[in-house]
Parts: structure tokens; C-alpha cells; sequence
């Protein structure tokens, strides 16, 4: 398939020279400027992914559709943002497929919600809860900023997420909130039988607390709590090692299914 050229409102990576990457929100009235002149944005909108630009100084660079997890990890946060590393591995134990109906929250600053949107296609839903109106302003802009368009299967809310499990009726229910025990009860109601609750959370006291919450109910099985760790490597030569650092931590997913 030919590669799609870029249009106004999307983003771009542009790896000059020296091979760093700068993340662009393609506007056709803009310049990107950096040590080797500017690049107008309207010689990148209308090129395919992957074109060679040339800057004011004649030098080159290479402009590509970020992936997703480019995206997630340049882009500008508000809140904290799921690691990629951790939201691939929960959407593979949550089991989020095509035509899942997820109730994810909160919304933060939008990168999971981004990753279940893929995940759940177009005959799938995200119903993305969040209390804070200025995350949600925040997450709605980095969303439809990733490919210039607001996915249509997102319905974003402002809440509180406990007060809508029961109008979602999911069958799928994501957390990265500090609180994941206040949902237990009514995911234990209401999430759809097999259904998988996931929770993402940074510390030890959490997660006992998330995991005495689950057993409590006595509707949750198969609960499992683990963390993923992702070293890189340095493969240059004969310098074949793994690089000297590495994120050492981000948080634990505690995944659990409801029995009925
Ligand atoms: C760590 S951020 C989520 C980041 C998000 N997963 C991402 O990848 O961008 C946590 C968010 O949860 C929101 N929040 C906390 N408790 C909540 C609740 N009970 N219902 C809805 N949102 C909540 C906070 O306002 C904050 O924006």
C-alpha cells in the first residue's frame, strides 16, 4: 500500500540530521526552526510518510508518522501517561479485542485511552471517565492530535468513575487512578460475566489494598498481579550489551476476572 501522505492537524516526527526526533503538530502556517534553519510545515503536509525535507540551510531530514508509542512518549503530559511497555501488557491480559466496551479511567492525558481505542476498533467502544475537566480538555487535544481526527469509537466523560459502571455495563474495566478499591464493588456487579477488571498502580500499599478489596467480594478469579520490565540494548559494533539505563519502575497491573 502506498504511504498515505501527511495532512494538516496530525503529527510528525522529523529526525534531522543527527538523527534526533522532534514531534510536530503539522499547521500549515507554521515553521519548525532548530541549529539548521526552519522547515515549513507546508513542505511536510502533502508528502508521504517517510519523504526526505530539506531545511532553509540545505540540510536534510526525514519525516514519519510517530507510532503510537513515539507519540505517548514525546508528546506533552498533564498527568502522568502509561508507559507502552505497560499498557501493551495490560491490553494482552485484560483481553481487549475488537468490538470490547471498555470503561477505562481516569483519562489522565489520554495515552491509554489512545491504545484502547486501537485495541477495541471500530465496532468496539471507550467509555474514558475522568474528574478533572482541565485532564480531560488536555487528553481530548493529545488524542485528536495524534491522527488529525477524534477516533469515533472514544466517549469521553467528566466524573467520577464508580458512579457509571453501572450505565456502561462494560465488559471490559481499565484503571490508572490512586483508588481502584472505590470500583471493585460495582465492577464486581456489573461488569459483564468473564469480564476482565485491570488496574494499573505505582506501590506496594496499593496494590494489597486493591487485591484485599477483590477478595472480599469473592466474585473476582484468576486475579494476578505482576510488572514488566523493559531493558534495551546497545548493538553497535562488537558493542553488544545492554544500555547502562533503564526505567527501573513504573507500576504493578493487577488484572482479575468476574464470575457471576
Ligand atoms: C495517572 S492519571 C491517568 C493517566 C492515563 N492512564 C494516561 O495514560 O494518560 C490518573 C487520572 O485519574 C483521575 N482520577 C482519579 N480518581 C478518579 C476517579 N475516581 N474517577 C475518574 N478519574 C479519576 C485523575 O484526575 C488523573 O487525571
Amino acid at each position: 500500500m502506498p504511504a498515505r501522505p501527511f495532512k494538516a492537524g496530525e503529527s510528525c516526527i522529523l529526525y534531522d540530521h543527527r538523527g534526533r526526533q522532534h514531534l510536530l503538530s503539522l499547521d500549515p502556517d507554521k515553521l519548525f526552526h532548530y541549529d539548521r534553519g526552519a522547515i515549513p510545515h507546508a513542505a511536510i503536509i502533502g508528502v508521504p510518510d517517510g519523504s526526505t525535507v530539506t531545511s532553509t540551510k540545505d540540510s536534510k531530514a526525514v519525516v514519519m508518522r510517530p507510532r503510537l508509542a513515539d507519540y505517548v512518549l514525546k508528546m506533552k503530559r498533564g498527568a502522568a501517561v502509561m508507559y507502552p511497555k505497560d499498557s501493551g501488557a495490560l491490553i494482552t491480559w485484560a483481553d481487549i479485542e475488537p468490538g470490547s466496551r471498555v470503561l477505562e479511567a481516569g483519562t489522565g492525558s489520554g495515552a491509554l485511552t489512545l491504545a484502547l481505542s486501537r485495541a477495541v476498533g471500530t465496532d468496539g467502544l471507550v467509555v474514558t471517565v475522568e474528574r478533572r475537566h482541565d485532564h480531560q480538555t488536555h487528553a481530548k487535544r493529545i488524542v485528536a492530535g495524534f491522527r488529525g481526527t477524534m477516533p469515533d469509537n472514544i466517549d469521553f466523560r467528566v466524573g467520577d468513575v464508580e458512579d457509571v459502571v453501572a450505565d456502561v455495563e462494560p465488559d471490559r474495566v481499565v484503571l490508572d487512578l490512586p483508588e481502584p478499591w472505590s470500583v471493585v464493588v460495582p465492577a464486581a456487579m456489573h461488569l459483564a460475566g468473564g469480564g476482565v477488571f485491570a488496574s494499573y498502580l505505582p506501590t506496594v500499599p496499593q496494590v494489597q489494598r486493591l487485591r484485599d478489596a477483590m477478595d472480599h467480594t469473592g466474585t473476582f478469579i484468576e486475579v494476578d498481579t505482576f510488572e514488566i520490565l523493559m531493558r534495551s540494548w546497545n548493538v553497535s559494533g562488537r558493542s553488544v550489551r545492554p544500555e547502562h539505563r533503564m526505567v527501573g519502575h513504573t507500576g504493578f497491573i493487577t488484572v482479575g476476572r468476574r464470575r457471576l
